[in-house]
């Protein structure tokens, strides 16, 4: 793949949000420092945390859909030529978001889902791995009995566990699932999303997640999807983290990197973007966001309570420290 754009000299930075992308960003800065590009910086920083078993909401470790299938979705963008690539719905593989830069780099296509995604995955040497955990596995089970007493007996157990996402009517499971949302009892709707720019100007975007748990199937999260969950541009990147459908019907991250394109900074592209959806939309749920831009400025925001705090950390190449930052809540005046 040829990736050609007028190198600028900037000042290396990583981004990472959530407490596992500590993770990502120790990671990422180890490449950088080893003189990696920023593409191999998001990638090995997004791999270090799809591999952690202690992250429930990304790669190995992730909660499964409700037939009990780990659906695993990631997508990575080179700001300064466009290029992209995604999966969604990518089962028994260990690291998505390489299997997204395969398709980025190898495939006349920016997305592939499920069984496509899979043939692809194996065609490129990625061997079979299953990334269902047993406590992942234990998780499920409890948050499918809420699931179930959510929906008030309105079926038997049994047409419940026999192919749910089948032969029950959709609306039933989605008001019930939506329950359990704003009840707090589904809470890993994360993902690890991870931002870098490298000393030769190259800004990448990358995010994971194995979506969120006991999903329908096939259901598409918003970090496989370029301009929601991922986007980066000329002048910088974003990712989305939250629940996937209000950041896809609103392509917040692409809206971040245009206000960053406008002169905001990335904390105000951020809060733009989220603000603007809030104009729009009545936003119960927990939705966060970090960008970065050209000149290696870092920000973040997010809609949440005071429960849900959202924290990112970066480092940069020439101090080598870990910045830790808890991003502020966006509001509606009144
Ligand atoms: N943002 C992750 C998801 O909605 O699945």
């Amino acid at each position: 793949m040829d990736i050609e754009w007028e190198i600028t000299l900037s000042e290396p930075v990583i981004i990472s949000n959530w407490n596992h992308g500590k993770q990502a960003v120790t990671t990422g800065i180890g490449i950088l420092r080893k003189g990696g590009s920023a593409l191999d910086a998001v990638e090995a920083g997004i791999c270090s945390v799809e591999d952690d078993p202690e992250t429930h909401s990304v790669g190995t470790g992730g909660i499964p859909n409700i037939e009990g299938v780990v659906e695993l979705d990631a997508s990575i963008m080179i700001g300064n030529t466009h290029q992209s690539g995604a999966v969604t719905g990518l089962v028994m593989t260990k690291n998505p978001i390489s299997v997204a830069r395969k398709v980025m780099e190898l495939c006349p296509h920016v997305m592939l889902s499920g069984e496509g995604a899979l043939h692809f995955a194996r065609a490129c040497g990625f061997e079979y791995y299953e990334p269902l955990t047993p406590w992942a596995k234990d998780r499920w089970e409890a948050l499918r009995k809420l699931l179930f007493s959510a929906m008030k007996n309105e079926i038997s157990f049994s047409q419940f566990t026999a192919k749910v996402g089948y032969n029950i009517e959709p609306e039933k499971i989605a008001s019930a699932l939506e329950l359990l949302i704003k009840s707090g009892e589904i809470r890993e709707a994360g993902t690890v999303g991870t931002l870098c720019l490298d000393a030769n100007g190259m800004i990448v975007a990358g995010t994971s997640t194995s979506g969120l748990p006991i999903h329908l199937p096939g259901r598409v999260a918003d970090s496989s999807v370029i301009g929601a969950g991922t986007f980066a541009s000329e002048s910088g990147a974003a990712s989305s983290t939250g629940i996937g459908e209000y950041v896809i019907r609103h392509t917040l991250s692409r809206k971040a990197c245009d206000y960053i394109e406008e002169g905001s900074s990335p904390t105000e592209a951020c809060e733009k973007a989220l603000l603007q959806m809030l104009k729009r939309e009545n936003v119960p749920h927990f939705i966060g966001l970090i960008a970065l831009n050209r000149n290696g400025n870092v920000g973040g925001a997010c809609i949440s309570n005071e429960a849900h705090q959202f924290t990112f950390q970066y480092q940069r190449l020439s101090d080598g420290d870990m910045h830790e930052v808890t991003a502020n809540p966006v509001k509606l005046k009144s």
